[in-house]
C-alpha cells in the first residue's frame, strides 16, 4: 500500500523539471502524426476511439491477465476517502468532460477517473481555437471554458456505466458553474449539478479555479467556498451514503488565500482538495506565448503546483486527502507529488505527450525504484480512510 511519506532523502535527486517527457513506446510514431492536427480535433479523434468498441476490449484484456499487470499491482494499491483504489495514478478533469470513454482511461491502468467539468446546464465553451501545445515544455494552454453535455445528458450516461457494472476504479465527478449563471447564484447552480450527478459519483470534486470562465476564481474566498460547500452538503447528507467532497483550487493563489478557501473547505465538511488547477502565470514556459491566453499545464506548472501541495499537507496536516496534479509527466514527478504530501495523483497533460502506454510505464517506475526506497525507510503513512 502506498501513502503520503514525509519527505525523503530520495526526493532531493529527483528533478522532475528536467525529466524529458518522451512518447512511450509507439506513441513514438503516433505521436508526430497527431500533432499535425489542431489539439482540439486530436483530443476528439482520441476520445472518440476511446469510446468505441476497442476500450470494452482493451478492458478485457486488461482484466484477462491481473497478476502481471502493474496498474493492479498490490504495493500500489492504496484506501483514500473509504475507496479502494488499485494504484493512485488518476485521469485529471477536462480529459473526459462528458464521461464518454471511461472505460477506455481504465483499460490503460488508470487506477481512478475524474469527469468533468460538468455544469447543470449544456454550454458550448469558449470560441476556438482554445487548446495548443506547447512541445519544447511539454504544455499545453487552454482556454475551454468548459464545453460539455449538462449534467443530465453526463448523468445519463454514467448511469449506464453502473448498470451494466463497467467501472472497475473509483470515479469522481467534477462540477463547475454554468457560465450564464451569476455568481451571486453559483451556490445554487454548483446545488443543482450535485443533485443530478452526486448520488453517481464515488466523489465529488468542486471546480472554482478554471481561468476560462468569467468570475470563477473569484469564487475562491473562504465566504464563497463556505457558501457552496454547504449549498451541496444539503443534499449529500441525505443521501444514504455521503459522498466524499474535494475543492479543486488554483496555483495562482497566494500561499495564504489558498490556504484560507482550504481550511474554509475543510470546515464545511470536505474531504479535502485537488491542488491545482491550470496557471495564468505562463512565466515558467519557454515558448514565447504572446497572443494565448487560458491556463498552462504540464511540465512548468510543476513546482508551483507541488510547491502549493507541499504547504497545504504541511498546514492541514494527515487529515486532509490531498489529491496532487500539475505536471505529472513521468514516473520521478509522480514520485515527487507522492513526497510532497499527495494521497493520490493525476495527470491530463503528461498523457498527451507521453501516450496510452505512459500510464504503466509511470506505475512501473513508481513500483519499480521510486516507490520502494520510501517504503523501505519506513516512512509510508497509513492510507486514510
Ligand atoms: C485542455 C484542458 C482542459 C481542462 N479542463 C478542465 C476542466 O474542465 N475542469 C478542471 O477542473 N480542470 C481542467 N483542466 C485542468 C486539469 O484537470 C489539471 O488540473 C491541469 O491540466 C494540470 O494537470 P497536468 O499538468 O497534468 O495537465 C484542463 C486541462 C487541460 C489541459
Amino acid at each position: 500500500m502506498i501513502g503520503h511519506p514525509s519527505t525523503s532523502p530520495r526526493a532531493s535527486v529527483l528533478n522532475p523539471s528536467l525529466a524529458p517527457s518522451p512518447a512511450v513506446g509507439p506513441w513514438r510514431l503516433l505521436r508526430p502524426l497527431l500533432f499535425r492536427l489542431d489539439a482540439e480535433r486530436a483530443h476528439q479523434l482520441a476520445v472518440l476511439l476511446g469510446s468505441s468498441g476497442l476500450a470494452v476490449w482493451l478492458a478485457r484484456f486488461a482484466h484477462a491477465r491481473p497478476a502481471a499487470d502493474v496498474a493492479r499491482a498490490p504495493e500500489l494499491a492504496t484506501r483514500v476517502m473509504g475507496l479502494s483504489f488499485p494504484n493512485p495514478l488518476g485521469i485529471a478533469a477536462g480529459l473526459d468532460k462528458d464521461a464518454q470513454a471511461v472505460t477506455f482511461w481504465q483499460a490503460l491502468g488508470f487506477g481512478f477517473v475524474e469527469v468533468g467539468t460538468v455544469t447543470a446546464l449544456r454550454q458550448p465553451g469558449n470560441p476556438r481555437p482554445r487548446v495548443f501545445r506547447l512541445p519544447q515544455d511539454g504544455a499545453l494552454i487552454n482556454s475551454m471554458g468548459f464545453p460539455n453535455a449538462g449534467a443530465d445528458v453526463v448523468a445519463t450516461r454514467i448511469e449506464r456505466l453502473r448498470q451494466r457494472d463497467l467501472l472497475q476504479v473509483p470515479l469522481g465527478i467534477n462540477i463547475g458553474k454554468s457560465k450564464v449563471v451569476p455568481a451571486t447564484e453559483a451556490a445554487a447552480d454548483y446545488r443543482r449539478s450535485f443533485e443530478r450527478l452526486g448520488e453517481l459519483a464515488d466523489f465529488v470534486v468542486v471546480n472554482v479555479s478554471s481561468p476560462n470562465t468569467p468570475g470563477l476564481r473569484a469564487l475562491q474566498t473562504a465566504d464563497q467556498v463556505q457558501a457552496i460547500v454547504g449549498a451541496i452538503q444539503g443534499p449529500n447528507q441525505a443521501l444514504s451514503a455521503p459522498r466524499p467532497l474535494l475543492l479543486k483550487l488554483a496555483p495562482d493563489l497566494a500561499d495564504a488565500d489558498a490556504l484560507a478557501c482550504a481550511r474554509a473547505a475543510m470546515a464545511a465538511g470536505c474531504a479535502g482538495l485537488v491542488v491545482s488547477n491550470t496557471t495564468v502565470d505562463f512565466s515558467a514556459a519557454s515558448t514565447d506565448t504572446a497572443g494565448l491566453a487560458g491556463g498552462l499545464s504540464g511540465r512548468p506548472l510543476f513546482a508551483r503546483s507541488t510547491a502549493l501541495l507541499r504547504l497545504l499537507r504541511e498546514a492541514l496536516g494527515p487529515g486532509a486527502v490531498l489529491i496532487g496534479v500539475g505536471g505529472v509527466m513521468d514516473a520521478a514527478s509522480a514520485a515527487a507529488k507522492l513526497t510532497a504530501g499527495a494521497d493520490l495523483i493525476q495527470l491530463y497533460t503528461g498523457l498527451v505527450y507521453g501516450g496510452p502506454g505512459l500510464p504503466r510505464a509511470l506505475l512501473g517506475g513508481l513500483r519499480g525504484g521510486l516507490l520502494a526506497p520510501r517504503q523501505a525507510d519506513g516512512a509510508c503513512q497509513a492510507s486514510r480512510e
